[in-house]
This record gives C-alpha cells, sequence and structure tokens, in this order.
C-alpha cells in the first residue's frame, strides 16, 4: 500500500457528525420543513438561473441577497444595513468561517451541553478548543455558574442556541444579556437563531454596533430551503469585516444568491408555514402528553422527549418498523433515552403519534 500521510494528530482522534437517513415513509429526524416552498418560488428561481452569465464568477459581495435581507429584518431590528450581514452556505459554513476567524490553537470557545454537536465539532475542526457547561437537569441554564465560569475561563467565543437544538428551550432575554455583558469584556457572544422564527423571542434585541454579538440563522429550516445550503449571519460591520478575509473568495455560487434572494419575496408564504408547524408542534405534545410521555416544551419545529424505563433506543427501532424516523439521542451525552422528533405534516405527525401509542400502549 503506497504511504498515507497522517491527519494532524487532533483531527484522527475526532469522530465525525453523523445523521443517519433510512429509506422509511416518514423522515421526521433532521429538522427539515415538511413543505417544500410555494411553486411561485420555484418558478422564481428557474428564471433567476436562466437569466445568469454562466461564464462569470458570482457577485462576490452577495449585494441583492445581503440588501434584501437586511430589508427583511430592519423592520423588527432597526439599524440593520447590508453592511451587517454575512452569507454562506449554509448556517454551519457561518459558523465555521466565525472558528477559523477567531478560533484555532490556543484559542477556546465554550458552549451549553446538550446543545447542537456541530458548534464543538467545527470548533476541534480549526484546532479550537472546547469548554463545555453543563445545563441543568431541565436543560436551563444556571446562570451564576454560567457567569462565573465565563470569567474564569474567558473563552474568545461564547455559543448560545435559542431556540437550543435539540431540547427546543429558548433562553431567556435576562440571562442572554448578562453573558453578552460577561463576555463583551474578551470574547464575542454567537447566538445560533437557526429555529429563530419559531419562538416568541430574538436576541436581535440586543443588536447594535458597538455590541460584540453574532446572530445567525439559516434558510433551511423555516425558509424550507434545506436543499439549498444557505445561512447567513448579523454582527456589527467590523465583525463581518474580519469574516470576509477568513472566507474564500467567490465562496457563494450564483445559484444559492438567486434561491435565497427570490426566496425573500415569499416572506407571507413563510409566515403562514411557520405558523403550521407551530400548530402542528402543539398537536405532538398535546398528543405526547395524552400518551403520558415525558417531553421538553419546544418554541422549535423540533420536540424532545423520553420514553419510560430509558427505553429510547427500543422505541426509536420500533418506529423505524412502522416506517417512522425519528432522530435518536438515547444514546446521547446528557440525553439518556430521548428521543426528538421534528414537527411534520399534520398526516406525519398523526403516523408518528399512532405508532408511539401503539408501541407504548
Ligand atoms: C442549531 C442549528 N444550527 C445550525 C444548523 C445548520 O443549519 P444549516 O442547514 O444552515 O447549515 C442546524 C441544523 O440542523 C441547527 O440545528
Amino acid at each position: 500500500m503506497s504511504f498515507r500521510p497522517p491527519v494532524r494528530d487532533d483531527l484522527a482522534e475526532l469522530p465525525g457528525y453523523h445523521s443517519p437517513q433510512l429509506d422509511v415513509e416518514h423522515r421526521l429526524n433532521t429538522n427539515e420543513s415538511p413543505e417544500p416552498p410555494p411553486l411561485g418560488f420555484q418558478q422564481a428561481v428557474v428564471d433567476r438561473v436562466a437569466a445568469l452569465e454562466w461564464n462569470r464568477y458570482p457577485d462576490r459581495g452577495v449585494t441583492e441577497l445581503r440588501t434584501k435581507l437586511a430589508a427583511h429584518h430592519v423592520a423588527d431590528h432597526p439599524g440593520i444595513t447590508p453592511d451587517n450581514i454575512f452569507v454562506a452556505n449554509g448556517s454551519n459554513e457561518v459558523l465555521q468561517t466565525i472558528m477559523l476567524a477567531w478560533g484555532g490553537p490556543g484559542r477556546s470557545i465554550l458552549t451549553f451541553e446538550p446543545t447542537y454537536a456541530m458548534h464543538g465539532q467545527i470548533a476541534r475542526v480549526t484546532g479550537t478548543g472546547v469548554i463545555e457547561i453543563e445545563r441543568q437537569d431541565d436543560f436551563t441554564i444556571d446562570a451564576d455558574h454560567a457567569i462565573t465560569t465565563l470569567g474564569e475561563t474567558r473563552p474568545i467565543a461564547t455559543f448560545l442556541c435559542s431556540p437550543n437544538n435539540p431540547t427546543g428551550i429558548v433562553e431567556p432575554p435576562e440571562l442572554v444579556q448578562r453573558v453578552l455583558d460577561t463576555v463583551c469584556d474578551f470574547g464575542l457572544l454567537v447566538v445560533d437563531e437557526a429555529y429563530a422564527q419559531f419562538s416568541d423571542w430574538s436576541a436581535l434585541e440586543l443588536f447594535d454596533e458597538d455590541t460584540a454579538m453574532i446572530v445567525t440563522r439559516t434558510f433551511s429550516k423555516t425558509w424550507a430551503m434545506a436543499a439549498a445550503r444557505l445561512g447567513y449571519l448579523i454582527a456589527p460591520k467590523w465583525i463581518i469585516e474580519r469574516l470576509n478575509t477568513a472566507i474564500l473568495p467567490y465562496h457563494l455560487d450564483a445559484v444559492s444568491q438567486a434561491a435565497g434572494s427570490a426566496a425573500l419575496d415569499f416572506e407571507d408564504e413563510m409566515n403562514a408555514r411557520v405558523a403550521r408547524m407551530v400548530e402542528q408542534r402543539g398537536a405532538i405534545q398535546a398528543g405526547l402528553a395524552d400518551l403520558g410521555i415525558e417531553f421538553w416544551p419546544s418554541q422549535s419545529n423540533f420536540v424532545l422527549f423520553r420514553p419510560s424505563n430509558n427505553s429510547g433506543n427500543e422505541v426509536w427501532q420500533q418506529l423505524v418498523d412502522r416506517s417512522v424516523l425519528v432522530r435518536n439521542c438515547a444514546s446521547w451525552p446528557r440525553l439518556d433515552g430521548c428521543l426528538r422528533i421534528t414537527v411534520g405534516t399534520s398526516d406525519e405527525n398523526r403516523a408518528f403519534l399512532a405508532a408511539l401509542a401503539d408501541i407504548v400502549l
């Protein structure tokens, strides 16, 4: 066998990020939108793509999409301009760019566990240390403990996820403010708001040009566009300038830019879709309560629940046997026996609840 040059020692030991897909009728495991965007959106993308100059590099500054995003946000959050926005290939690439710019050997970020696993994963891939604070048994953050640990460890970036994946909990405004007041002397606060439109509060309320806070968003969930790989962040201009140094030139292709710009013309449809998902989330939570199954109140498009007697693994398999795929978190650290269901269509949610009733009753 020919010589295989070793990767970095720290990378060799790192497990990858896994999210297994199975061929089932109801895929309720990756927090996608169960509904596609409207037909009008699809036609708008086709028209835009037909008009592309394929021999030219895309607009490096992503001007139209950033301008439309600023217009989308400014009504609720005055002061946001196109210069406060950075767009990339999914919010995962947005997060990675933050780590490329502020992480690296000798630096650490801080996460509140359990949370979205990619925060720690991307940090480690970029050679950044990870400090973990445990959430309490109900998955809320102990604010006093957090503030003390932050002061002692002084991470270069502190990650909150609100609503938090996989628990669905929104971080209270007072906690976000306290964390921000603490970290602003030594680092950035990053609030991952992939699911923000499903909740009733956004950290964008704390946005201003002098605050070292980044809020990340995605088109994958509320905009029903996981296929497009589009995410963005909102932050003070000096942060955007640093990110533009770390990102590759022409990183965002013209088709993705066209899809994002087209999507923003269908905001009313997006809001209506989100309202339907929120209603369906209520139906799932009511169904779980009727079955006497423990679950955590969610402000997102998924619900974390724990079948009794630590039977998460068995229940997951029995759901698969009934062609329903949910996320199996039963063996994840701090999530013993838990499963997470993504809100689907009313038919899918009914199928899930019927299968679950069949298993547990
Ligand atoms: C909290 C959170 N942040 C970011 C992402 C990544 O989203 P994107 O598809 O924009 O990369 C996800 C995806 O599930 C997520 O749950």
